[in-house]
């Protein structure tokens, strides 16, 4: 089936999907995706929501969790919810297209502020001296972990989102302070961590489920097991699995990263720093798992 660029009535591209309004009418979306190799792409319920969303494959393959397993969607296979009851997290293994149809208008709600959001964490790691693939390698690695742990399809969805966006808050951190070349002041220091607690809040204006579940795991993305963290100074249970992945694998990212000002330590380097910070800065269980991955990791 082949459909033509031409039909489209709007299209926004958020990292490495595609997603086109085909029609619209009474209520009912015709939506359609194209995912780049690797994407994620989910469904999940919202209260209040009695909508049936529908999916069917028109070119690639789309891999989610069921049972105990795996379950394969291929071209011309199809599948529906009514409503969606559970989460579903599908993955793309190489592009897939497929068309999305639900009986209730979502595109310009789901377009808009995920798209936005997205871009705008990317924007921000560039402001920071990060390359434009910061996001995305947080993410990887985060999902792996959560793989790892045998998250469930709810708790990869929240930790995809929240490992993408753990620094979106920086947004409201002045450049002036986030640009500095010399060291922050005490003062200037305070405004710097907040951009945890500005997180969560713009991710809970959002409104959208899985963005408001993700903001409290960015907002403790700095604690530290030891309770020498930020903002709250939690310590050990009462931070968040997901932020205690993430934390490992931001600390991990920006040892190994260069940098305008320095250079980024090699991989051993930065594994045998993360192991030397088990059980003060990190989550031991989470360092060991971490570390157990190290030949997936790069
Ligand atoms: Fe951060």
């Amino acid at each position: 089936m082949d459909i033509n660029q031409k039909d489209f009535i709007e299209t926004v591209h958020v990292r490495g999907v595609q997603i086109s309004l085909l029609a619209s009418g009474d209520g009912t979306e015709i939506i359609y995706h194209k995912l780049n190799p690797g994407i994620r792409w989910a469904l999940e319920p919202t209260e209040g929501w009695t909508a049936l969303e529908y999916l069917y494959i028109l070119s690639g393959e789309l891999k989610y969790p069921a049972g105990n397993g795996f379950k394969v969607l291929k071209a011309g296979d199809s599948f529906f919810r009514n409503p969606v009851a559970e989460h579903f997290i599908f993955q793309s293994y190489q592009t897939t297209e497929f068309l999305y149809i639900t009986s209730q208008p979502i595109f310009h709600h789901y377009s808009k502020s995920t798209h936005y959001i997205m871009d705008l964490a990317v924007s921000i790691e560039q402001k920071d001296g990060y390359t434009v693939d910061h996001c995305s390698r947080i993410n990887r690695l985060s999902m792996l972990m959560g793989e790892e742990l045998g998250f469930n399809a709810k708790q990869l969805l929240v930790l995809n989102k929240a490992s993408f966006l753990h620094d979106v808050g920086k947004v409201k951190v002045p450049l002036s302070i986030l640009q500095k070349p010399t060291k922050l002041t005490a003062e200037e220091w305070e405004i710097m961590k907040k951009h945890t607690t500005y997180g969560r809040e713009l991710l809970e204006s959002t409104q959208v489920p899985s963005l408001v579940e993700a903001a409290p795991i960015v907002e403790q993305h700095h604690e530290r097991y030891d309770g020498k963290g930020y903002p709250y100074g939690l310590k050990k249970d009462e931070i968040s699995v997901e932020a205690s992945i993430i934390a490992v694998v931001d600390s991990y990212d920006a040892m190994t990263t260069d940098r305008v000002y320095q250079k980024g330590r090699s991989k051993e380097e930065a594994l045998e720093e993360i192991f030397r910070c088990r059980g003060t800065m990190y989550n031991p269980d989470i360092v060991d798992i971490f570390l157990s991955l190290q030949n997936k990791i790069n």
